[in-house]
């Protein structure tokens, strides 16, 4: 049984309109915001409307459709040209997420060499890529369900970071999707999700979705998951990733370093969830990846109201790198990689599997409607 199914779809795109699921409402509402333009797809991903990296991705992708749709080009060539330029503002919404920029670039691949071809034929073949691109990140999520669902033991304590869940891709999720597997298998589990200040990804988002799979969930202040640990109440940490540089370094949502540091001492191992997408080979460790700093208005104020002094100061980096060092394994679509990942990596890239047959997206509820918060 898919365990998913009562969790709202992050995204659809009909009619050349893209409906993105309103995360910032979460969990009171289920709202979708109708994009028709390249803007307003570029502003839901710069505000957090939609998140997490894989889906991301997706929404950039159909982003690249907006804009070629509006693109009033006399034939290919024009519109090709123009679409290069149009796709930089898409790809450059948030830096750190390796999926939006891998996305739009295997858009724009898909229109490369098609300057013979009629705007409304190059326009088909984005639509047909992106919605690829979707579907095959469904397929992604699923495969690493599969190949982590056997880390997780019967009764396991999880503690999660953010949420890298379905809310977080175009599928299952990365990190949730093994939680989901396991649970499909019969396993029993319980989750301790991070509340992850300052947007709360991990109480809004992560305890709805596991709260809607009915899969049982403890939200705790980030501030509180090393005492967890230390009272030998987790088994195993399991989070997602933005971006994974070549040495296995790994840049997820601030916070996620400290935990590592804590499973390290405590003895609890440490498990990344990505697909490949996330991976970024040009990087040879993560002293590169480009971490987003957000508005200090996420950190000086809850619900408007200012919780820090007029006049101090806030630090409010959205992700931070956590070293290969502190990584028990890695959990991809094509396998769970070991360190030392400098070489599981490679060998994973180069394998060049073909990517899994698009399968039809899962089937949830993607009503707007509202719910009990
Ligand atoms: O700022 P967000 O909410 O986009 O950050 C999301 C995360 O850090 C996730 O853990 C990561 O993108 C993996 S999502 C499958």
């Amino acid at each position: 049984m898919d365990a998913t199914t009562n969790i709202p779809r992050t995204m659809r795109f009909e009619d050349g309109r893209l409906f993105l699921l309103d995360q910032t409402r979460l969990p009171g509402e289920t709202a979708y915001i109708p994009c028709e333009t390249p803007e307003e797809a570029i502003d839901a991903i710069k505000r957090l409307a939609v998140r997490g990296a894989p889906a991301i991705g997706c929404a950039g992708a159909y982003a690249v459709v907006l804009a070629a749709n509006r693109i009033p080009a006399p034939d290919g060539a024009a519109l090709i040209s123009a679409l290069k330029a149009a796709a930089e503002p898409i790809a450059s919404a948030r830096p750190t997420a390796a999926n939006l920029r891998w996305a739009v670039e295997r858009m724009l691949k898909a229109a490369e060499g098609k300057e013979g071809f009629s705007p409304g034929e190059i326009r088909a073949i984005l639509t047909a890529e992106a919605t690829k691109i979707h579907a095959e990140d469904a397929e992604m999520c699923a495969a690493i369900g599969r190949n982590g669902a056997r880390l997780i033991k019967d009764g396991a304590r999880v503690l999660t970071h953010c949420n890298a869940g379905a809310l977080a891709t175009g599928g299952t999720g990365t990190a949730l999707a093994v939680i989901y597997e396991a649970a499909g298998n019969g396993k029993r589990m319980e989750v301790y999700a991070d509340e992850t200040r300052p947007l709360l990804q991990g109480a809004r988002i992560t305890a709805y979705e596991l709260n809607a799979a009915g899969i049982p969930v403890t939200v705790l202040c980030d501030g509180a998951a090393a005492s967890l640990m230390a009272a030998s109440c987790v088994d195993i940490v399991l989070v997602g990733a933005d971006r994974i540089a070549a040495n296995g370094d790994v840049a997820n949502k601030i916070g996620t370093l400290q935990l590592a540091i804590a499973a390290r001492y405590y003895g609890v191992p440490f498990y990344v969830a990505a697909p490949t997408s996330t991976f970024d080979l040009s990087l040879p460790d993560g002293s590169g990846i480009r971490i987003e700093h957000r508005p200090q208005e996420e950190i000086a104020t809850i619900d408007g109201h200012r919780i820090v002094p007029a006049g101090v100061m806030t630090y409010n980096p959205a992700f931070d790198v956590t070293p290969a060092g502190l990584i028990s394994a890695i959990i991809t679509e094509r396998g769970v990689l070991d360190p030392p990942y400098r070489q599981s990596i490679a060998d994973m890239m180069l394998r060049k599997q073909p990517p899994p047959p698009p399968a039809a997206l899962p089937k949830r509820h993607g009503k707007t409607e509202k719910i009990e918060g």
